[in-house]
C-alpha cells in the first residue's frame, strides 16, 4: 500500500473520530460525497508533492490486450510519465501515455469529469472511473491498471459491457404512466417525492459496481447486477410512475434477478460516485417480502 493511501486511511479514521484533518475544510463542497473527499485529499497531496519538485516520474503497469491468444498472453506493460507536466487524474496520465509514447493503447473516455461513466476501470485493485481517481505521487510503487474484472475484453482496458446495457434495458429504465398528465404537459412531482430519487439518479452506468460483485461474476446471465437494480429501484419508488408492482414482480419473478444478491456490499464500497446500490436492493427485498404471505416467504 502506498503512503498516501495510508495517510488517506488515516485521514478517514482521524474523520470518524470527530478529529477532521484541515484539508477537510477545503472541500466543504464535497460533504455527503465521501469517495469524492478521498479522491480530493490525494489529488491535493500530489499537487503538494509535485510542485515541490523539478520532476516526479511515475511508473504506470498497463494490461495489454493481445492479438494472437492464446499464443502470446496478455501482458502488462511499463510507462514512466513526468508528473510535473501532466493532469492529476489517471485518465491525465493514460491520455498523455496515449498521445506521447504509444497511440495503440485503448480505453474509453469521454466527459472527463465523472458524468458520462466511460473511462471505468480496475486502478490499483480498486474499480473506478480514471478522470476521478486521482494519481498516487508516491514514486516507489507503479500504479497498476487493469480492465474491470470478470468480463470479456475487447482490446486493452475496453470491456464488452453488452450483456450490461441488455439488462440494463430489461428494466425498462424509463417512466410508465398509462394517461398524460392533468394539463397535458410534464408529469410533476412534489419535492418530498422528488426527493425519493436522490442517491439514485446520480447513477452514470459506469459498472463499476456491477464487475466488482461476487454474485455477478459467478451468474452474469441470471443476476441482474447492482447497476441495474439501483435503476430498477429508481422507477419503483417513483411516485410518477404506475407500474410498481409489475416491476417488483418481474424483479422476482424467479430467484436469479434480484435474491441472488448476498449483501456482500463491494458495489457500495467501490461506487465512484458514493451511492448505495446493496441498499436499493435490500429495499426491494424488503418490499416484496412484505407483500408475501407467511407461507410463501417461508417457500422461498
Ligand atoms: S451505482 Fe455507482 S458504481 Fe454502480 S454504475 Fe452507478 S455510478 Fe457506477
Ligand atoms: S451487495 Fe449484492 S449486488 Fe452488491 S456486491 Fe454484494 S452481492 Fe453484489
Ligand atoms: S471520462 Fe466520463 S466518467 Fe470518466
Amino acid at each position: 500500500m502506498s503512503k498516501s493511501w495510508i495517510r488517506h486511511g488515516y485521514n478517514k479514521v482521524a474523520r470518524s473520530l470527530g478529529k477532521a484533518d484541515p484539508k477537510n475544510q477545503d472541500f466543504p463542497i464535497l460533504k455527503g460525497h465521501p469517495a469524492a473527499q478521498e479522491y480530493a485529499e490525494v489529488a491535493l497531496e500530489t499537487h503538494e508533492t509535485v510542485r515541490s519538485k523539478n520532476k516526479v516520474l511515475k511508473e504506470f503497469k498497463i494490461y495489454r490486450w493481445s492479438p494472437e491468444y492464446p499464443n502470446k498472453k496478455p501482458y502488462l506493460q511499463s510507462y514512466f510519465v513526468n508528473l510535473n507536466n501532466c493532469g492529476p487524474m489517471v485518465l491525465d496520465a493514460l491520455q498523455k501515455i496515449k498521445a506521447e509514447d504509444d497511440s495503440t493503447l485503448s480505453y474509453r473516455r469521454s466527459c472527463r469529469e465523472g458524468i458520462c461513466g466511460s473511462c471505468a476501470m480496475n486502478i490499483d485493485g480498486t474499480n473506478t472511473v480514471a478522470c476521478l481517481r486521482p494519481i498516487d505521487a508516491d514514486t516507489s510503487t507503479a500504479t497498476t491498471i487493469t480492465p474491470l474484472p470478470h468480463m470479456f475484453v475487447i482490446r486493452d482496458l475496453v470491456v464488452d459491457l453488452t450483456n450490461f446495457y441488455h439488462q440494463y434495458k430489461l428494466i425498462e429504465p424509463w417512466l410508465k404512466a398509462t394517461k398524460p398528465s392533468e394539463d397535458g404537459r410534464e408529469y410533476r412531482q412534489s419535492p418530498a417525492d422528488r426527493k425519493k430519487l436522490d442517491g439514485m439518479y446520480e447513477c452514470i452506468l459506469c459498472a463499476c459496481c456491477t464487475t466488482s460483485c461476487p454474485s455477478y461474476w459467478w451468474n452474469p446471465e441470471e443476476f441482474l447486477g447492482p447497476a441495474t437494480l439501483l435503476h430498477a429501484y429508481r422507477w419503483i419508488v417513483d411516485s410518477r410512475d404506475e407500474f410498481t408492482e409489475s416491476r417488483l414482480q418481474a424483479l422476482t419473478e424467479d430467484d436469479n434477478k434480484l435474491y441472488r444478491c448476498h449483501i456482500i456490499k463491494n458495489c457500495t464500497a467501490t461506487c465512484p460516485k458514493s451511492l448505495d446500490p446493496a441498499d436499493a436492493i435490500q429495499k426491494m427485498k424488503t418490499m416484496h417480502l412484505l407483500s408475501l404471505s407467511v407461507e410463501e416467504v417461508k417457500g422461498l
